[in-house]
């Protein structure tokens, strides 16, 4: 499974990229906002930092609004994944700007007929909303696994972005559904390695190795 930041500050996608272990980077106007700097600096610093896919969205609700606003970012870097909202206007933009050879990102997918419609009209990258979905008590879980189930029955190419993580929990069930990618957030990309045993392992190993006096390196 792929794994993106969930983050529109630089700084976040500096610090995860020297990890060697990103694959890309989801946007939100939301997660923009939040940084309160200039989104089209932002964009052009986080393209050059990560190589994969980098998700920058769109603001207008009209299909042709969608599609300039696309435009304009892919003229940023090569890098860049449009993202269109899932509605009627999203799907048509997508339709035009995956046309015209740009990767898309269709956002806020909440049951899997929409994901289908994504496919259909020629999405990269499906975003369906885990997290959104528990907040009010449906399975976001089950939504991956019923996508997953479609796009193999039908052969769509279309990548299943798992969006909304809250906790490792969400990326280990999305990786089990058979997920294309989950995009994280720093706070849970943070703690993905965490666990008592191998702190307590680690520690006993180098206590060991001091009480022996084994050296690695001479001098
Ligand atoms: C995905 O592309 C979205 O940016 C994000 O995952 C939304 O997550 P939230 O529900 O925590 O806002």
């Amino acid at each position: 499974m792929k794994l993106f930041i969930d983050s529109a500050d630089p700084k976040d996608i500096a610090e995860f990229a020297a990890t060697g272990l990103i694959d890309g980077v989801t946007t939100n106007p939301s997660l923009a906002a939040k940084t309160g700097l200039n989104f089209i600096d932002s964009l052009k610093d986080i393209c050059a930092t990560c190589a994969g896919p980098i998700s920058a969205e769109v603001l207008a609700t009209d299909a042709p609004g969608m599609i300039a606003e696309g435009e304009r970012y892919a003229r940023v870097a090569k890098n860049v994944a449009i993202k269109v909202p899932l509605t009627w206007d999203g799907l048509k933009a997508c339709r035009a700007l995956s046309n015209a050879g740009h990767m898309v990102n269709v956002t806020l997918c909440f049951s899997p007929v929409q994901a289908m419609m994504a496919a259909k009209a020629g999405a990269t990258f499906i975003s369906p909303f885990i997290g959104r979905l528990d907040d009010i008590g449906q399975d976001g879980m089950e939504l991956i696994r019923e996508i997953r189930a479609i796009y193999d029955n039908y052969d769509f190419k279309t990548q299943i972005l798992a969006a909304s993580i809250r906790h490792v929990t969400h990326v280990r069930d999305a990786a089990l559904a058979g997920a294309d990618v989950a995009t994280i957030p720093p706070s849970v990309f943070r703690v993905l390695l965490n666990h008592p045993l191998t702190d307590k392992g680690l520690a006993t190993f180098l206590e060991d190795a001091k009480r022996a006096g084994l050296k690695v390196r001479e001098g």
